[in-house]
């Protein structure tokens, strides 16, 4: 395992050590941050390797639909599939175990984005056994901006690199010889001048968040977890919406269709903040109309914050028709 700045860093750093070829395919859901998709699509346009989209239909979304469209596109060219372990925009906790198992069976790799991952669901990697896995600290570990891990399965170590050398490249036997890390943890410790004090600080978040309740991480999680589907349900009801995924299809994170609207998402996300101090994400219903509120609950977060904040889209969504 090796410290990166950010998840989309370490998804561009295994796509260039892929070494793919024309035809080679790579396949994605239209679920996965987009961040990480451009960096696909950028190698594919290098290589002439082309990206395969699994579009992952959002009505009657389940485990086995998820694993039978990607199952779908997978052929004997494709040579690394994209997955997230909770998916950004849509909060859904991928059946990452059951695709990382049936892709390997066909021989096909995987790479796990974990963004949403450590101190947000309980994680097991070599267990899984991805052969690419990356995950933020700076998300649900609380540590600061620019602390990320990519996890490289230790079969595939040997010749793996970072996107940028250090002075030792030429010499690299000699230097780990000396510092005692293999030529992978060595290569990774040194990219360039960099801020590393983030890095420093995982194990004091770690320690923090392991205080905050009676029973650390795991209690922080299942309160999360808990606060999150409590959340959904009151919206829901306040909304008259429907849960968009079942419960074992959710982490701490969950999306809720609002009241049908032709507002734009960025619209009410600003209106939510300027006029009632909620800070939320607010995005584009997959389904191609209406909008979805995201809820993400920490330790600090309250039932009935999400009551005010159901109240106050209520609030603009009425304003917004009455002028229209
Ligand atoms: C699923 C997923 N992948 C990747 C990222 C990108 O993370 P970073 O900004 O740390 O690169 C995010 C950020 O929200 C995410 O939710």
């Amino acid at each position: 395992m090796v410290f990166v700045n950010n998840a989309t860093t370490a998804v561009a750093t295994v796509l260039h050590n892929l070494k793919l070829e024309p035809n080679d395919e790579m396949i994605v859901t239209n679920l996965e941050y987009p961040a990480c998709t451009n960096n696909f699509d950028f190698v594919a346009q290098q290589t002439g390797a082309k990206v395969v989209v699994a579009e992952i239909q959002w009505d009657d979304i389940c485990e086995n639909s998820i694993v039978d469209t990607i199952m779908s596109k997978a052929t004997d060219r494709t040579k690394l599939v994209l997955i997230s372990l909770i998916t950004s925009a849509t909060a859904v906790r991928m059946p990452i175990e059951r695709i990382i198992k049936e892709l390997k069976a066909l021989g096909i790799e995987t790479l796990l984005d974990a963004a949403h991952g450590p101190g947000c669901v309980p994680m097991d990697i070599d267990t899984w056994g991805a052969a690419y896995t990356t995950g933020n600290g700076h998300k649900w570990l609380c540590s600061p901006k620019g602390v990320a891990f990519l996890h490289v399965r230790n079969d595939l170590q040997d010749g793996f690199r970072p996107m940028v050398l250090s002075n030792h490249a030429q010499s690299l036997e000699a230097a780990c010889t000396r510092t005692q890390r293999s030529a992978f943890n060595h290569e990774f410790d040194y990219m360039g001048t960099d801020d590393r004090t983030g890095v420093l600080s995982i194990v004091d978040s770690i320690a923090f968040l392991q205080g905050v309740l009676p029973g650390g991480i795991d209690a922080v999680m299942a309160h999360n977890h808990k606060l999150c589907l409590e959340a959904r349900d009151l919206l829901c009801e306040m909304f008259g919406t429907k849960p968009a995924v079942p419960d074992s299809m959710l982490g701490p994170l969950a999306v809720i269709d609002v009241p049908s609207t032709t507002m734009e998402p960025g619209v009410l996300r600003e209106l939510l903040f300027a006029n009632h101090r909620i800070e939320t994400m607010i995005v584009p219903s997959p389904k191609g109309n209406g909008l979805m509120v995201r809820v993400s609950p920490q330790v600090y977060n309250t039932i009935e914050q999400y009551a005010y904040m159901g109240e106050a889209i209520l609030t603009e969504l009425k304003a917004f028709e009455n002028k229209a």
